[in-house]
This record gives C-alpha cells, structure tokens and sequence, in this order.
C-alpha cells in the first residue's frame, strides 16, 4: 500500500464499482469481492446514486471540453451552472463561483465577505464570529473557522484565534435545559450571539457563520425554531453579514434545495453568503460553489469590480458541465421531492426500530439526513467510554455486515459520544432503507453484547 490515508496503517476495502444505492467492494488482500449499501451515499454526496448512466453520459461529453483558465476565459458549462442554481432560488442570490472542495468554498467566501467591507471602507471589520463544534473545513483558514477542538489540536499554535470567534451551538437534544421551552432555548443562543457582537464591537464583525443544520460534527441537528433567522436578524442589525454553510446539508439534502428555506419567511430571501458543496459534484467531479445574495454582488459590481484571487481550477469546465448534468437530473426528476418523501419515510423508520432501544438516546434529521446518537443511559444521556470507540467499530462492522454509514464522534466534547448518520442517495427505495436500518440495528446489538452491553 502506498496512499497516505487518514488511517494511516488500516488496509481499507476497496470501492471497485457502484451502481445505484450499491457499492461493489474488495478485499485487498483476498480479493473477495462484496456488494454493500451505501447507507450515507458517502459523506452525504453521492445523491442521484453511483454509475448514473446519465451523468456517465454527460462525464463522456465533458471529457472532450478543452480546460481553461477561468481568470481569461469563460466557459458555458460553469455559466450555466450558476444560471440554473440562481433560477432555483427565488431571487436569493445573484451570481455564484466554483472551486473544488468545501474547505475552499469556505475560505473563499470568508475572504468575499472580507472584500465586502473593505470596498466599503470599513477596514476595521476583522472578526468573523462561528460556533462551538462546528466544522467548516480543513484548511487552516476553515479549520480556524470551525470550532470542533479534536480537529484543531495538533494545529492549535498555527491556527488564526485572533479574527475568529465562538458561541455556542445550537444542539436542543444535549443543550436545552430542562424545563427551557424551545423558544426560550432559541432566545438564549440569540441573546448570547448577540452579546459577543457587543464584546467584539458590533462595527468590528465581518459575518457570523453558521450551518444550517448541522453535519457530520454532531450530526444531523436541525436547528431550534426561529433561530436560523434570529441569527440573520442580529447581523444585519450590525451591519454584518449572514454566512451559511450548507456544504454539507445543502442542495436537496434536507428535503428543500437549499436547508434554509424553511426558516425563513418566503420571499425575504436567504443568507447573505452561502456555501455548498457535496451534492452539487455528487461524487461525480470535487466541485463546490459560493453563492453570493444580491447585495454582496452589488458592492462588487459597483465597487471595484474585482475579486482578489484566482485559483486553476475556479469554474473548471469538465467539473461544471457534469454538476450542470447532476442538478438538471435531480430537478427533472423531482428528486428532492423524493428526498422529503423518502426522508418521512427513512426518519419514521428509524425512530420506529430505535424507539425502545435503552442505548439510543436521540434520532434526529431532516429530509435524507439522519443521525442516530448512541448513549449508555438513556435517562441521563452519559456517553459510551472513549476506549469502546463505539462509533469506529460501528463503522467497520457496519460494512462488513453489508452497508456504509458515516460514523460520528464528540457530541460532548468533540471527543466523548458516539453518532452514526444516515443520509443515503435521492433514489434510495424503502426496501433499501429497511435493510440499511437492519444492518445499523443488528449491528449495534452485536457491537454492544460483545462489550456487555445487553
Ligand atoms: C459543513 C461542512 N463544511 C465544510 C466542509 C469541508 O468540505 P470539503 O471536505 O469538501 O473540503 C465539510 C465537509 O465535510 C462540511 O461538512
């Protein structure tokens, strides 16, 4: 084995083929091959399924497309691209661009928002504000952003903790008190948000950054009521702007294609910034956008009509032409309808299998985006020791037992509490989801019994 993976010593199973909600794997070391099912369409990218044959199609066409550098040359695919998300979010946003990763669509926009104030002349806005347990990326200046602390050790000394911020995050299931109503829970966060705007100095922030609803971190958290849009009241209050980061639970995931839409009133339109990701390529091409509203993109346009920086591969034609082909087909074929149904379907079905089950402590989702968190008293919600690794094991035996889900861990301190998520394809079927649901119950069962747990 030569790759330098994330698991540096584990010699992982091999992905060889996919075709829908399946993946096709191999043992490198039998070459035993096995079919599984990919219960999380990886890390909630692969939406329209694997070997589409209409994206295959589309990636055969592309791959004829000449590359360009998108500083000199524009390209119809990435126009195109950008025209069709625009279209699909009544009025919210103006203009969009492209870049590989989440992690640069968060740097990226970090440093439009930046710009915004600096065409303005408010250079004394250097503070971004983004919350605990939150994961925006990782590269230095998103890792900087996200507030999950596992991540960040090994960097602390590098990491950027002058210009970013943190309060807390949104989490009813661990956070709420008892006896706090949702709203009054709601209120706090604002009220907290709101106080470190005031210890900053309000005319120092540049955005507060959030997820709509949260992904792999603590997985699958939608938030309170009324907070997603109290946060955008309390920044726009202060001049600042309203980041989202839908990387992950964005572009259909969640049941709605873009998870913000039903947090605020229709019509008023969205966050001032937003970045996606993972569906927009579905695993097909690394490809992520920025979204920009209408008032970002004016200051821009009448400002100096620059945007500092360029990368290689920004808008890259084969990338844009096939996530062109991928958002086409999810609206052509009412997948995120599909998504909302299924994803009714999926949480019912999950709630229903783990409802008396004494170590699952909360289920939580929206639309096919669901996460199952794991608990050693379901009364007192205290977390399975670190030296079980719950979640790791989880995640290995799961797929040797036949399906893929992407594991969580640290939904109490970012190291303690384990989670597995469940977030399968657009096109996944119910029969598929109850064999997903199978495997995740049969495993646990089995993961607990041998550690004592019965
Ligand atoms: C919410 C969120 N933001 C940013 C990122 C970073 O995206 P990428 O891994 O494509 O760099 C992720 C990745 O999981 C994410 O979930």
């Amino acid at each position: 084995m030569s790759i330098f993976q994330n698991a540096v010593n584990a010699d992982l199973p091999r992905a060889i083929a996919g075709k829908g909600s399946y993946l096709t794997l191999e043992n490198p070391k039998t070459g035993a091959q096995y079919d599984i099912l990919d219960g999380s369409s990886g890390a909630a990218v692969a939406a329209v399924g694997h070997n589409h044959p209409r994206i295959v199609q589309a990636m055969q066409h592309c791959a004829g497309l000449p590359y360009i550098f998108t500083h000199a040359v524009g390209s119809k695919q990435a126009d195109d691209l950008a025209e069709l998300i625009l279209s699909k979010s009544n009025g919210a946003f103006s203009r969009a661009l492209f870049l590989n990763s989440g992690s640069e669509a968060n740097e990226t926009a970090m440093k439009i928002a930046t710009q915004f104030f600096y065409e303005q002349g408010q250079t004394q806005r250097c503070n971004f504000i983004s919350r605990d347990f939150s994961y925006h990326g990782n590269t230095l200046g998103s890792l900087s952003l996200g507030g999950f602390k596992s991540r960040q050790v090994p960097y602390k000394e590098i990491l950027n903790s002058k210009a970013f911020h943190k309060v807390s995050t949104c989490f009813p299931y661990r956070h709420q008190k008892d006896g706090q109503t949702e709203e009054q829970y709601t209120q706090m966060l604002l009220d907290e948000l709101d106080a470190k705007f005031q210890e900053l100095g309000p005319d120092t922030v540049i955005a507060f950054v959030c997820e709509t609803v949260i992904g792999a971190t603590l997985g699958a958290v939608p938030p309170s009521k009324g907070y997603i849009s109290g946060c955008r009241d309390i920044c726009h209050k202060y001049g600042a702007l309203f980041l989202l980061d839908e990387v992950m639970c964005g572009m259909g995931r969640t049941g709605t294609y873009h998870a913000w839409e039903p947090e605020f009133e229709a019509g008023t339109g969205g966050p001032d910034i937003q970045t996606v990701a993972k569906v927009l390529g579905g695993g097909y091409v690394p490809l992520a956008g920025v979204l920009l509203s209408p008032k970002v993109f004016d200051v821009f346009q009448k400002g100096s009509g620059i945007v500092y920086g360029h990368q290689t591969y920004q808008d890259h034609v084969f990338a844009t032409g096939v996530a062109l082909e991928i958002q086409r087909l999810i609206f052509d074929q009412n997948l995120i309808e599909e998504c909302f149904e299924m994803g009714k379907y999926l949480g019912m079905a999950l709630k229903r299998k783990f409802a008396d089950n004494p170590y699952v402590g909360d289920v939580r989702g929206r639309g096919l985006f669901w996460d199952v968190e794991f608990v050693a008293d379901k009364a007192t919600k205290e977390v399975f020791p670190a030296s079980m690794n719950l979640a790791g094991i989880m995640h290995v035996r799961c797929i040797e037992n036949g399906a893929h889900f992407l594991k969580g861990k640290g939904t109490i301190d970012s190291v303690l509490g384990d989670h597995m998520m469940v977030s399968p394809a657009y096109t996944v079927t119910r029969v598929e989801i109850d064999r997903m649901i199978d495997v995740l119950a049969n495993t646990l069962a089995e993961v607990l019994a041998e550690n004592g747990y019965n």
